[in-house]
């Protein structure tokens, strides 16, 4: 069924730049009611919050009442993690309400050399034992989807994933470059599936309710919710309290950090790493996967009012730009792979582009352009960019210009 779906979806997909329709992009730095933007006050009190009802009410949805973290218990700590090089942490974040009960993992490795040293968040596909090789990384309980190759069976995790997904994680060059690494299962927070009541939705519904309002939030705007409750941990422990943290995501999870950057201004910065579309990617541009494509084979992902737009963006009254400009003046980099057209690597970089004009606003340097810059020659500006030969992943190389952008732009002494 799914695949049926999926299949349909893509004979709707243009790869051709010369199809793709002419646009125009609403401009940030224009209120609502047609008004310039003249100063910072304006921009930070008034049309930020503006932007961001747009993206709650069209795209990914609004949270439907506030829930904070209910506790945390350090499950363990260790010293001599990383063969003596770093503190590894577990925590179990714990959510209570009514009879609804969540924990999530967080799992962190910090470096001993640096004190709350600048840190790296984000959300995993397949639990934390999958970022790395460690016998003692705890197995989530939450629901996953089976996966044979990474021997997921019954919706469990087990031990044969351990490690998995390291080549994403480049855990040891990041604790030598002095920055930490903090990640927790995204299904701990929402399990990857059109089911709305499991995961947190549940706990914010009104009497009767099973399904969010058609612009209440799906699960890549719980996945951002997470990731916010996960820094509310990270200010309370002693290691992380000062520490400047980074919200990262690869695909999927790469649209959640953007959301989450977006509206939780505790952020530092924000990176995408090949987040496509409903992520970086511009979405007027209808070029890779577009919004009917995502729609149909992820219908739990976005709230129900951009299914509005299947086939119609050019009727939304916003676009990813503005997701992009909801980070100024906090740095932002912005990810692409060459081979991953269904992400729309031109559309990330002319988001980042179309997002300048704020970032110039505040005096700092963002991207210029049309075109694409050049395969593997990185731009480390505030707003920083590079499309990497190769495929849809998070590579090695990925991580080096992560850390060498952080470096500079986060004023590090
Ligand atoms: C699919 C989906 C993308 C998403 C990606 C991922 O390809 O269409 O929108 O980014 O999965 O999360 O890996």
């Amino acid at each position: 069924m799914a695949l049926n779906l999926f299949i349909r979806a893509q004979k709707h997909i243009n790869y051709h730049e010369d199809k793709v329709p002419q646009f125009e992009l609403p401009d940030p730095l224009v209120m609502q009611d047609g008004t310039p933007v003249s100063s910072m006050e304006q921009w930070t009190r008034h049309r930020r919050g503006e932007i961001i009802d747009l993206f709650e009410e069209h795209v990914y949805g609004a949270r439907p009442g506030e829930i904070a973290l209910s506790s945390y218990q350090v499950m363990e700590e260790d010293q001599k993690a990383l063969g003596g090089k770093a503190l590894r942490k577990q925590i179990k974040l714990v959510f209570k309400k009514g009879d609804h009960y969540l924990e999530a993992l967080v799992l962190m490795y910090l470096p001993h050399q640096v004190d709350h040293a600048p840190l790296f968040l984000g959300l995993n596909f397949f639990g934390n034992h999958t970022v790395i090789d460690d016998p003692q990384v705890m197995l989530t309980s939450s629901w996953m989807r089976n996966n044979f190759n990474m021997g997921i069976k019954e919706h469990k995790a087990t031990d044969d994933s351990r490690g998995q997904l390291s080549h994403r994680w480049a855990i040891d060059r990041i604790i030598d470059s002095g920055f930490g690494v903090v990640t927790m299962y995204c299904g701990d927070i929402d399990p990857d599936r059109d089911d709305f009541n499991d995961g947190i939705h549940p706990f914010l519904y009104r009497e009767g309710q099973t399904h969010p309002q058609p612009n209440e939030w799906g699960t890549l705007a719980a996945w951002s919710w997470g990731l916010s409750r996960a820094l509310d941990y990270l200010k309370e422990d002693p290691h992380t309290s000062d520490s400047k943290v980074i919200a990262m995501g690869h695909s999927r999870l790469g649209k959640s950090a953007l959301w989450a950057g977006a509206q939780d201004t505790r952020f530092h910065g924000v990176i995408s790493n090949d987040s496509g579309c409903g992520g970086a990617a511009l979405s007027k541009r209808k070029f890779g996967e577009n919004a009917k494509a995502i729609n149909a084979n992820f219908p739990h992902w976005f709230c129900d009012n951009f299914k509005n737009y299947n086939g119609k963006e050019e009727e939304l009254p916003l676009d990813q730009h503005m997701l992009m400009a909801l980070i100024a003046p906090r740095p932002l980099y912005i990810a692409s792979a060459e081979k991953d057209i269904w992400a729309d690597p031109k559309g990330e970089f002319l988001s980042g582009v179309h997002a300048t004009v704020v970032y110039k606003f505040f005096g700092m340097e963002g991207l210029s352009g049309s075109e694409l810059p050049p395969v593997d020659q990185p731009i480390h500006h505030r707003v920083g960019y590079h499309i990497r030969s190769g495929k849809h992943e998070v590579t090695d190389y990925d991580w080096e210009q992560y850390i060498l952008w952080a470096q500079k732009v986060l004023d590090l002494e």
